[in-house]
């Protein structure tokens, strides 16, 4: 098969890794690709956003299947330009992609499969949400209804930094992600992400993982894309997880196929869990980055089986072949991030680096110069490790974060510590 990849972080080389190791790959096409990615698969330039000119580009090339990565695209509509066109896809419609796209729209399929989440209210009005927050009081989350790129939720922790968000979200400041204004309860707990296949109909399980979020060592500093992960996440245990499937994955796709809007692709289920149960935080329409690079490492060349029999509606007669494994992947990032950081530092040592079933490096953000890599984003490695327990995965991947020479890049070195120190 000709395979079409959309995307060009480490997500994508993760999803690429996986595809590639598949018998049915004949050809691997990765639009827009990276550095890395061109080890192993073509990189073609092409707007990801533009329907029309993905369902051109995959006519061109004979593609029999695409892969959407990110969330961009799904919510600009490609999957259904794709599916219109008669081409397999992998990645949900623009209307189910609003799982992702509009929070106060998820929170409305959650009142109306009585999923458990944190009580909310919807605003419009600048005054009237101000009102809420001091009659709630703090903590409690402010959150942009639309796409902010990460940038739409502030969890206050006083009454003054959540009314102040409130302001900066009607005054303009995400653009029209902020129109509509969600407030929500604050939840204390210990989050996890859950990653189901959706066929529409039918849902698989494929893995869990978590991720950390802030810059620095101890969850401490400013917010990030995600600066580590690691699968399993043993807070999910099979309990919660068997919950969490009944009570929100499942009666989500119920109600999604129920209006009309049915899900098809991978739902990512950010839970936070307290006292043996979950709740939903959000839902995103796409695999996480790096929490991918993870799962991807677990599965290997079975993924794009699953993915296929996603796309295909044959989710029923399938099955994870699981390893009793542990995967970690730690991301290097250029110094500054996640603020304003510089571009063009070279990377030297990932050649020397071991790759194959247990060690591999993904590429967020490279670029190729005179033969070299130098970094060309933020997040720019995913150094990725699998092991028998969580502690080996950790041991082997910062083995390999030792012996790369980055002058311009930090990590943080205790990626796993929440897993790590559990009994
Ligand atoms: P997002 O940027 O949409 O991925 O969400 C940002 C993060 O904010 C989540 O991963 C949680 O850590 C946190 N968060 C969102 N909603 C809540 C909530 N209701 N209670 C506590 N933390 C939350
Ligand atoms: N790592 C968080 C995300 O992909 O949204």
């Amino acid at each position: 098969m000709n395979i079409l990849i959309l995307g060009g972080g480490g997500r994508e080389h993760a999803l690429a890794w996986a595809v590639k190791q598949n018998p049915k790959c004949d050809r691997l096409i990765v639009a827009p690709g990276n550095a890395g990615i061109a080890m192993l698969a073509e990189c073609a330039d092409l707007d990801i956003l533009d329907g029309a000119a993905v369902v051109g580009f995959a006519e061109e090339n004979a593609v029999d299947f695409v892969l959407v990565g990110p969330e961009a695209p799904l919510a600009a509509g490609v999957a259904d330009a794709l599916r219109a066109a008669g081409v397999a896809v992998f990645g949900p419609s623009a209307a189910a992609a609003r799982l992702e796209a509009s929070k106060a729209f998820t929170k409305d399929i959650c009142d109306a499969c009585g999923a458990p989440t944190a009580g909310y209210a919807r605003f419009t009005d600048r005054a009237a949400a101000q009102d809420h927050v001091r009659a709630q009081g703090a903590p409690i989350v402010v959150k942009a209804d639309g796409l902010a790129a990460g940038k739409g939720v502030v969890v206050a922790m006083t009454v003054a930094e959540a009314l102040a968000a409130v302001a900066d979200m009607f005054g303009g400041s995400l653009g029209a992600a902020g129109t509509e204004v969600v407030i929500e309860e604050f939840m204390d707990g210990e989050e996890a992400s859950l990653f189901v296949l959706c066929d529409g109909k039918d849902v698989l399980p494929i893995g869990t993982a978590q991720d950390h979020k802030r810059v620095g060592d101890g969850d401490t500093g400013p917010n990030t894309g995600g600066m580590g992960a690691y699968s399993p996440a043993p807070v999910l245990t099979e309990a919660v997880l068997a919950q969490a499937m009944e009570e929100i994955v499942k009666p989500t796709v119920a109600e999604m196929a129920r209006r009309g809007t049915p899900f098809q692709g991978v739902l990512y289920a950010g839970l936070m869990i307290r006292d043996g149960r979950a709740r939903l935080v959000e839902y995103n329409v796409r695999f996480g980055d790096p929490e991918c690079q993870v799962i991807m490492m677990r599965l290997g060349a079975q993924a794009f089986d699953l993915i296929q029999a996603c796309a295909e509606g044959r989710l029923s007669g399938m099955s994870v072949n699981w390893a009793e494994d542990h995967a970690l992947t730690v991301v290097m990032a250029a110094n500054g991030y996640p603020g304003s950081y510089a571009k063009g530092s070279q990377i030297r040592g990932l050649e020397e680096l071991p790759e194959d079933s247990a060690h591999m490096v993904f590429h967020a953000g490279t670029a190729a110069r005179d033969g070299s890599f130098i970094a060309a984003g933020g997040r720019v490695l995913n150094v990725t490790a699998r092991g028998a327990t969580l502690a080996e995965a950790q041991a082997r991947a910062y083995a390999m974060v030792d012996r790369i020479d980055w002058p311009g890049g930090f990590c943080r070195r205790d990626i796993g510590w929440r897993g790590i120190g559990r009994p």
